[in-house]
């Protein structure tokens, strides 16, 4: 029997949401260059940032809206035209601009907050959206506190945002309040009552108070939501939103439960991690679904037993298919630098010969202490070594990007020489030949370094 397939939207928050949690703020430079690499993951939707939140914002989201040009590019702002008018500002060069408008609708947040009624909240919401119509055709709405809202209220702003041109209604569980079921029959109810919703997207938006994030938007496309917002390992106000990678890979592994697709190029889940990761320099708990540390490790006996016979018994998706490299290539003060450079191209980084050596003098020093090299050693020791804005090319940042990141105030790029240099097999396994010229260089580097 056919199983139907539905494309679901994937919309990142990372450089929005995700930089609003705490240690977790990036400068221009390390926002354009996560941007390229969402950009390379397949994201549909680039919340970019909060143009009127400060002039870095606006800056940041103008700078990728000019440069990322295949996904859509969106812009938060508060229902006012000030912060409108501001994101239309800083988008209107995107290929595909979407302003997203926000207007809280509980009634705790009305009162205490907003210090507004109802009916100004729904007057407001209207006005506003119909303003960010006027400048672009992709408007996102989303209620705030939409989980704590009467629902019959939530509709009605809902309906009449829908009337003033809004193509995407995102529906906020702001302070991760709410459980699986519950989102799933709020997306029914809305699907099911609100006049026009048929010709609008609806988008699940989830913050993880109560770790149930990801359930909850999985409950909510189950229940019709066609667009998932989310942040790569999870990171977002207080406990973080809906992370990213398991979204995704739940609807792949598990797609005879989930028949979603998504334009995911899942084998980048990894990198994208490690790179936000060594941005905001926040490291990733050890045991974190599909992109953590211990992912694919096994210590007890058993498994390691039954792995060896078949990964079937104990992995439920490959490490590979998510990015993650090879842990059979372990690296210790044997290890040459043809080794040593392929785990840093796996973990994001490509180096030129000059900057390669350093790192690999280091390298040495610390195996001969620590025996084992692990991932998180090395990229600290490539962040001792070179700070990786101004000396290391990200491997997943085209480098006609770099070079025009570079025009915006980093350091101008050296030119990458290709590394390794050595004899690479075809895909029958035979060497193939190595350019003569750089045939002396890697004797003699084989030689002092014994690769
Ligand atoms: O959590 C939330 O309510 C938000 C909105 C601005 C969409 O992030
Ligand atoms: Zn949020």
């Amino acid at each position: 029997m056919a199983t139907e397939q539905v494309r679901v939207t994937v919309f990142d928050t990372t450089l929005r949401d995700g930089e609003q949690s705490p240690g977790c703020s990036m400068n221009h430079q390390e926002k354009l260059r996560l941007a390229h690499q969402l950009d390379r993951l397949g994201i549909d939707v680039i919340e970019a940032g909060f143009p009127i939140a400060s002039d870095g914002d606006f800056e940041a989201v103008k700078a990728i809206s000019a440069v990322i040009r295949r996904p859509v590019i969106a812009g938060l702002a508060r229902a006012c035209p000030a912060d409108i008018e501001r994101a239309w500002e800083a988008l209107k060069d995107a290929a595909h601009p979407r302003i997203h408008v926000f207007l809280a609708t509980s009634d705790i947040h009305l009162k205490y907050k907003l210090r507004i009624t109802r009916e100004q909240c729904l007057a407001q919401a209207r006005e506003s959206v119909a303003l960010a119509k006027s400048f672009c055709d992709d408007v996102e709405f989303s209620p705030e506190d939409a989980t704590r809202t009467d629902p019959e209220f939530l509709c009605q702003v809902l309906e009449a945002v829908v009337e003033a041109g809004a193509t995407t209604l995102n529906i906020p569980d702001t302070v991760g309040y709410s459980v699986p079921t519950e989102y799933g029959e709020l997306i029914a109810t809305i699907r099911r009552r609100v006049k026009g919703v048929e010709n609008v997207a609806i988008s699940a938006h989830c913050h993880n108070d109560l770790g149930l994030a990801v359930a909850n938007s999985m409950a909510a496309v189950a229940a019709g939501a066609r667009q998932v917002e989310c942040t790569i390992n999870g990171i977002g106000e207080r406990a973080g939103n809906a992370a990213l990678e398991e979204i995704v890979m739940a609807m792949r592994v598990r797609h005879d439960r989930y028949p979603y697709q998504t334009a995911i190029a899942a084998e980048h889940l990894f990198p994208a991690s490690q790179m936000l990761s060594e941005i905001v320099g926040v490291p990733v708990q050890p045991n974190k679904a599909v992109i953590g540390r211990n992912a694919f490790a096994h210590e007890a006996g058993i498994h390691q037993d039954g792995v060896l016979k078949n990964p079937l018994t104990y992995e439920i998706m490959t490490p590979q298919s998510v990015g993650v490299p090879d842990s059979k290539l372990v690296l210790g003060k044997h290890s040459g630098r043809h080794a040593l450079a392929i785990r840093c191209e796996q973990l994001g980084y490509q180096f030129d010969r000059r900057a390669l050596d350093d790192i690999y003098r280091r390298f040495v020093r610390l195996a001969d202490k620590i025996k084992h090299v692990e991932d998180h050693h090395l990229l600290e020791l490539i962040r001792e070594t070179h700070k990786p804005a101004s000396s290391a090319t990200p491997l997943f940042e085209p480098l006609a990007t770099a070079a025009a990141a570079g025009s915006m105030g980093s350091s101008t790029q050296e030119p990458i020489k290709p590394f390794p240099i050595v004899a690479q097999p075809n895909a029958f396994g035979v060497p193939l030949p190595v350019a003569a010229e750089h045939l002396h260089d890697q004797q003699q580097e084989d030689y002092l370094w014994g690769v």
